[in-house]
């Protein structure tokens, strides 16, 4: 008897996920490594910390693939590529590489439609959540970077937004839990 109640495609596509989210956990290793080689210990925390989330949302994906009776298959990670040239374009790329992750998920949310694979599409909602959180945070982050100058911030500003980063959260808040008492 088959037990597999995931299509071809389906688990293609959660796979390939799965190893782009331990992608992503490898670029934010490499990132916080080169902050930390660089002085900015607080950047290289919060970064860390990141790559450890990322892993966890590759477990997740792995985790789903079985419960659904299918095959995982554990794939090479690619080359996280080069370092950031400075900590705007530590966060520009992090950004980038956030929305390309969105749009991967989106993707395979739209496939799940089409084949009406409700219970992919549901534990995929999950995901979209996360992923407007992270686009958030991030986006958070240059908007505070671009006040201290972008590319041009200067060394004491950056000193300031290291040491904030250190222990800043990491969850953003989202428009749908504000209130007009909590904006
Ligand atoms: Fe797992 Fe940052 O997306």
């Amino acid at each position: 008897m088959n037990t597999n109640r995931l299509s071809t495609t389906i688990c293609e596509a959660l796979n390939n996920q799965m190893t782009k989210e331990a992608h992503a956990a490898q670029i934010y290793l490499a990132y916080g490594s080169w902050a930390d080689a660089n002085g900015y210990q607080g950047i290289s925390n919060f970064l860390f910390r990141h790559a450890n989330e990322e892993r966890n949302h590759m477990m997740k994906f792995l985790e789903y693939i079985l419960e659904r009776g299918a095959t995982v298959r554990v794939q090479a990670i690619p080359d996280p590529g080069p370092n950031p040239t400075g900590v705007f374009d530590c966060f520009k790329k992090t950004f980038e590489q956030e929305v390309g992750n969105t749009e991967a998920i989106y993707k395979i949310v739209k496939q799940s439609f089409d084949e009406a694979d409700w219970a992919t599409w549901n534990f995929l909602q999950w995901f979209v959540k996360e992923q407007t959180e992270e686009e958030t945070l991030v986006m958070n982050m240059l908007d505070k970077i671009k006040i201290a100058g972008g590319e041009k911030a200067s060394d004491e500003s950056l000193y300031s937004i290291d040491r904030d980063l250190g222990s800043t959260d990491d969850e953003a808040e989202l428009a749908r839990d504000k209130t007009v008492e909590a904006p």
